[in-house]
This record gives C-alpha cells, sequence and structure tokens, in this order.
C-alpha cells in the first residue's frame, strides 16, 4: 500500500477516498487527529489508551456521571446494573 505524507494542512473539499478499498487505512505516525465538530463513526471503536471526557459519556442513554444503581444496601455485597 502506498503512503502519503503531508507537511503542513490538507484542506479536503469533498470526500477522502482510499484508494486501496480492501484495508483503507490513515496511518498519523503517532501525530494528532483534531477534528472540530462532530464525529460520527459507523463501526466500532478499538482503543489501546484511555478515554478522557471533558464533560460527559453516555452508555445507551445512561450517564456515566449521575447513574444510579440499584439494589444497593451497606455492606460487602456489589452494587446492581446501573438504572436507566
Ligand atoms: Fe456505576
Amino acid at each position: 500500500m502506498g503512503r502519503a505524507f503531508v507537511g503542513g494542512s490538507l484542506p479536503i473539499d469533498g470526500n477522502a477516498v482510499a484508494p486501496d478499498t480492501a484495508s483503507p487505512t490513515m496511518d498519523l505516525g503517532g501525530g494528532t487527529l483534531r477534528v472540530i465538530g462532530d464525529l460520527y463513526v459507523e463501526g466500532d471503536i478499538r482503543l489501546t489508551g484511555t478515554v478522557t471526557a471533558d464533560t460527559e459519556v453516555l452508555a445507551a442513554g445512561i450517564s456515566l456521571t449521575t447513574h444510579t444503581h440499584g439494589g444497593v444496601l451497606t455492606g460487602a455485597a456489589n452494587t446492581g446494573g446501573p438504572n436507566p
């Protein structure tokens, strides 16, 4: 697979199409990809690092920062799953 190197900015007015459709890859070579605006991904995301959110994380509509758990009593037992 060929590689393209960009020094500076790369303005794109339209779609970016991978020439190798069998395994399209975008390799930043250790740099940073900054997206200004919303990002929608149609597929799974696999990370090898840490996810950090400055505001909130929602999983199936359940807030990571404010969700509660049912079946909680003081003691050594585990809680139930998060409430919606
Ligand atoms: Fe929880």
